[in-house]
């Protein structure tokens, strides 16, 4: 129920703190150490390559989910779109593994894929947040997202309970494998949890830039670099699916190879920065955007913000940081669509759980 929240979506963006601690309780082991089920653990060592396959925001989750396997774990993945993979279906590895991305378990456009795999033999895993549900009951294993129902059209708490628990998979299997990692992932979670919590304690600051830059906006573009270009896709997903404000994600480089064409005065251009890595490029991305009359809106990460940045949000592990960065795009869409006064939880031609292909 939504109790006193004017909005499911609301509601689910405020849980998402406690979503992360759950998901810490939910994956702690006797001994106090983040673990999964040892079977899964099994099957992930044995494989040689992780394909990811998911549709909309799970997708954009997968994204991450690579980082976090071949860095931390060095294991190579593949992120496939379901609705794709069966038209290209890449070149498999000797010992691959299959990992369905899914908040809902029903999505057909992901079944199909999984009905595939499975008539050729090869090992599968859902990461879900529905136990019992279709790509549950008919993958070899499941992991669960802990988030509790989600019913707004648009995903955020599962979103964020996807990256962490790719997260956890990613760290256990690294550890199980020797690797060397500096950092405590329980302890990152519960900061990032933290960090999740501070903006939305400030809620109305988002509502501002909402106000600022959307209410009257034809279109917007989210920009980033490194994983803040897969953050940025979500965020044009976000802004799209609620508010109908036409938006894209780009990476940052990629601008100035056709897209900058687009940017006219006025323009809103989202731009992460949370990696000092990529600070110094996507910071010159805005400036060449800015330069040519563009509406710039940088979310920056303190420790790597400047000044004049519109929005700076509290540190968290370099891995991390999409579930934080996430958080302001969520709110900021949400109140453009309120704004614009579009039905946020149950947007236009959308389902929340899409069973068709
Ligand atoms: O239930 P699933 O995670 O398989 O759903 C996949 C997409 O349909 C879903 O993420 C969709 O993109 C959301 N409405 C995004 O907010």
């Amino acid at each position: 129920e939504k109790g006193t929240y004017p909005h499911y979506m609301l509601k689910e963006m405020d849980e998402q703190p406690t979503v992360i601690r759950k998901i810490i309780q939910a994956y702690e082991g006797e001994n106090g150490d983040l673990t999964i089920d040892a079977n899964i653990l099994e099957a992930l060592r044995a494989a040689d390559r992780l394909y990811i396959i998911a549709a909309g925001t799970s997708y954009h989750a997968g994204l991450i989910g690579k980082q976090y396997f071949e860095k931390m774990a060095g294991i190579p993945v593949e992120v496939h779109i379901s609705s794709e993979f069966g038209y290209n279906m890449p070149l498999l590895s000797e010992k691959p593994l299959f990992i369905f991305i899914t908040q809902s378990g029903e999505t057909a456009d992901s079944r199909q894929v999984l009905v595939k795999i499975k008539e050729l033999g090869y090992p599968t895993l859902t990461i879900t947040n529905v136990p019992g549900s279709t790509l549950s009951r008919e993958a070899d294993h499941t992991l669960l997202l802990h988030a509790g129902p989600e019913i707004a059209v648009a995903s955020t708490k599962a979103y964020v309970a996807q990256v962490a628990v790719l997260a956890v998979t990613a760290y256990v299997t690294a550890k199980a494998n020797g690797k060397g990692l500096e950092f405590d992932l329980k302890q990152e979670l519960a900061i990032a949890a933290n960090g999740i919590q501070t903006i939305i304690d400030s809620k109305d600051v988002l509502e501002d830039i909402a106000e600022d830059y959307l209410k009257i906006a034809r279109n917007a573009f989210f920009i980033g670099r490194n994983i803040d270009f897969y953050v940025s896709l979500e965020g044009a997903l976000k802004l799209k699916e609620i508010s109908y404000i036409q938006a894209e994600g780009f990476a940052g480089g990629e601008l100035k190879h056709g897209t900058i064409a687009l940017i006219e005065e006025g323009t809103p251009v989202f731009a992460l920065v949370t990696q000092e890595a990529v600070s110094l490029n996507i910071r010159g991305n805005v400036k060449e955007v800015a330069a040519r009359g563009a509406y710039p809106c940088i979310i920056a990460m303190a420790g790597v913000d400047e000044d004049g940045d519109r929005l700076v949000i509290p540190q968290v592990h370099e891995y991390l940081t999409p579930l934080v960065s996430v958080v302001p795009l969520q709110l900021i869409s949400y109140y453009a669509a309120l704004h614009r006064r579009c039905d946020v939880d149950k947007p236009r031609n959308l389902a929340k759980s899409v069973t068709v292909e």
